[in-house]
């Protein structure tokens, strides 16, 4: 069942180069280099975007607003659902939603999806699990084909909800006309590159993991920083620490450090940095200066060749653009699972936690 490996978190890890092949399967259109959502062909690019989620399909939603914003032109709110869900939220007409699960079965996101109805407006289910709850009630369904996930830490469900993401963004962005060729034409092609790069690295990244749980297990709290749409990874890396080893773990937008956070920082409480190499690099550099002023301790994901001095480098192979992501966010669920598993927690079955949240 585990495919030989010691909990079904690390076997799902592992198969994420796979999850992004068969999300990405009858999804382009190979001769034409183009993608195609038969799902929602019936439907205009909207004007405005509500997504609504939970969790690590949150941070999915986050992760998305930057790509359907800057390729597709289309403004995104991204919403916890169950804030949405009690609030009286602006639904205009041209308006579309698109609720994030994985299970399809989390209770408030599905009271957000009662709720765009009664209002009138389509909605997009993107979710995993086929006939579930959240694919009945939407108008339309897309389903992430990510296969089941066991464990109760989400790990390649987000891999497959962000590349259904960067799809949809360059759907739109095609659709609307508004999206450079040549961006278009790279994001297509290198994308079906991801699963083998991936694929090559993963083992490394597993040892580099478990060399890095070993020195830092003993942490009582984590900062996770990162700016752009590392923002989103930095919260989702420090959901995975807390909710599998409960070392107590806080995502931060880099830039918000000075605003109160960098006050915590000392020689015990350490920094994970996405220090990836793109163009928001030289902010997040100085704010990792300003970390290692006060005495704290960094450990950078990065790219080879770009200029950083920490305590602790991981390297990880730069591809191109938003791409990177498909490679960092492995790296930050590997060293969850490493320290957890060192520590000999329930890395399957953590406490107080259940796979599916069917009450809210
Ligand atoms: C974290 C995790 C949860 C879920 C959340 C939403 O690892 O698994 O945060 O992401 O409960 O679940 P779905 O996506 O099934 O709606």
């Amino acid at each position: 069942q585990k495919g030989g490996h010691k909990h079904f978190m690390i076997k799902e890890i592992f198969e994420q180069p796979k999850v992004i092949s068969d999300c990405l399967a009858g999804r382009i259109d190979l001769e034409k280099g183009e993608v195609v959502l038969s799902e929602i062909a019936d439907l205009e690019p909207p004007e405005r975007l509500h997504i609504i989620a939970c969790g690590t399909s949150y941070h999915a939603g986050l992760w998305g607003k930057y790509l359907i914003e800057k390729w597709a032109e289309i403004p995104v709110e991204v919403e916890i659902a169950s804030e949405f869900r009690y609030r009286d939220p602006l639904l205009s007409k041209g308006g579309v939603a698109l609720a994030i699960s994985q299970s399809g079965e989390t209770a408030d996101t599905l009271a957000g999806i009662k709720l765009v109805k009664q209002k009138g407006l389509p909605i997009i289910g993107l979710c995993n699990v086929v006939g579930s709850s959240v694919a009945r009630e939407s108008s339309h369904v897309v389903y992430t084909q990510a296969g089941p996930e066991i464990s109760v830490a989400s790990t390649k469900a987000m891999c497959s909800q962000l590349t259904a993401l960067l799809l949809l963004a360059l759907y739109w962005g095609k659709k609307k006309g508004v999206i450079d060729v040549a961006t278009y034409s790279r994001a297509v092609m290198d994308l079906r590159n991801i699963p083998s790069i991936l694929e090559a690295e993963l083992p490394a990244m597993r040892d580099k993991a478990q060399e890095l749980s070993r020195e830092f297990s003993e942490a009582y709290s984590f900062f996770f920083l990162g700016r752009g749409m590392y923002f989103p990874l930095a919260l989702e890396g420090a959901l995975k620490l807390k909710e599998i080893s409960y070392i107590h773990a806080e995502g931060y937008a880099s830039g918000e450090m000075k605003h109160g956070p960098i006050a915590l920082i000392d020689p015990k409480f350490p920094t994970f940095a996405m220090a990836l190499n793109d163009e928001l690099f030289s902010k997040v550099k100085s704010n990792l200066v300003e970390v290692q002023a006060r005495g704290g301790e960094i450990i950078a994901l990065t790219n080879p060749g770009v200029d950083l001095e920490v305590e602790h480098r991981w390297n990880l192979p730069e591809v191109w653009g938003p791409l990177n992501t498909f490679i960092a966010l492995p790296a930050l669920q590997l060293f969850a699972y490493e320290t957890a598993d060192y520590l000999g927690k329930d890395v399957d079955q953590p406490r107080n936690l259940a796979k599916s949240v069917t009450v809210e």
